[in-house]
């Protein structure tokens, strides 16, 4: 039957899914790679031929993507990545090169629509949509990457701001005079609080990507002091940032994804105990249940392909 079909392209990895008109991922994919020593072009040519074997596993199962959306690192509208700080990317009209690269890989199919997205907000949707969040529909959500990433969404709708970049939140300064950042700032949080800043600090050198996390995750695990600290001083920074976050929305609950998910029993205590200081309505306790790990995997994906999916289900005559 028809079905969506999602493809994150990351700094370090692209992933695939394709979810059936329940929403459920059928079919997954992800290949680590580098997307920073590529052009975009060639990347987003690269990401549509794993995208058109996906498609293919899918066919196999009897499901038929009708469209695709893209999952991209950076600030994106009019289908274009307007600025992607950590792959380099300014001005790249993403949507129409992944588009017409994956129409070339399959000669005679139909020629299938794109849409895209920051694949912050497309994990916070996939929360929303497939998480347990039981009755939370306002929530901050971040997800750990090379970058920082966020959404809010508040009253079950994902908020865009003027112009679809809000919930930039690894760009929140933290320290003016601190490192720069690839946005061209200084001392963003994702500067203390990013995949790359976790291991530095962590000492964990020459094992980058998902490798390097697991590897932060088993030192941790096994009590290295250097990496218990690094991952409580990345959930400070987090829960301070949060804490001003949280003063201004109010959300019933923030949402951590991406690299958080693994590191929460280190990462959360701190982060709880910054947000229970700062938060000024006193609303905020530890371990009180407001601040929650994600619990959807592949979430950007995901969220990409049941947005495809919610276009079919909102004008199911249009396929
Ligand atoms: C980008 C965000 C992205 C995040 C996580 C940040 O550097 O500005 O758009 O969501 O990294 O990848
Ligand atoms: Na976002
Ligand atoms: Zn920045």
């Amino acid at each position: 039957g028809p079905a969506g079909l999602g493809v994150e392209i990351n700094i370090d990895y692209v992933s695939v899914c394709v979810v059936d008109l329940a929403g459920t991922g059928r079919v997954r994919q992800t290949e680590h790679l580098d997307n920073r020593g590529t052009p975009a072009g060639e990347a987003l040519a690269r990401a549509a031929r794993i995208a058109a074997r996906t498609l293919e596993s899918a066919y196999e199962q009897e499901l038929r993507p009708v469209g695709a959306a893209l999952a991209l690192p950076g600030l994106v509208s009019g289908g274009s990545v307007r600025q992607a700080p950590n792959l380099g990317w300014n001005e790249v009209p993403a949507q129409r090169l992944f588009a017409e690269a994956l129409a070339a890989l399959r000669p005679g199919h139909p020629v299938l629509p794109v849409a895209s997205e920051n694949e912050a907000n497309l994990a916070a949707l996939a929360e929303l949509w497939f998480g347990g969040l039981g009755d939370v529909r306002s929530f901050l959500y971040l997800t750990g990457e090379i970058g920082v990433g966020g959404a809010l969404v508040l009253g079950g709708e994902l908020l865009r701001g003027a112009h679809g970049f809000a919930g930039e939140i690894g760009h929140v300064v933290v320290d003016p005079e601190g490192p720069e950042c690839r946005c061209g700032s200084r001392g963003c949080l994702e500067q203390y609080a990013g995949q790359a800043a976790l291991l530095r600090a962590a000492g964990i050198e020459g094992i980058g990507g998902a490798s390097g996390v697991l590897e932060l995750e088993r030192r941790a695990d096994a009590g290295d002091p250097r990496a218990v600290a690094a991952v409580g001083e990345a959930g400070r920074m987090l829960g301070r940032v949060l804490s001003g976050a949280v003063n201004l929305i109010d959300p019933d609950a923030v949402v951590l994804g991406g690299i958080y998910r693994g590191l929460m029993p280190w990462l959360a205590p701190p982060a709880d105990a910054e947000l229970t200081g700062r938060v000024v309505s006193g609303l905020w306790s530890p371990g009180g249940g407001r601040l929650r790990a994600s619990s959807v995997a592949g979430d950007a994906a995901r969220g990409a392909a049941a947005l495809v999916v919610q276009d079919v289900l909102d004008d199911p005559v249009a396929y």
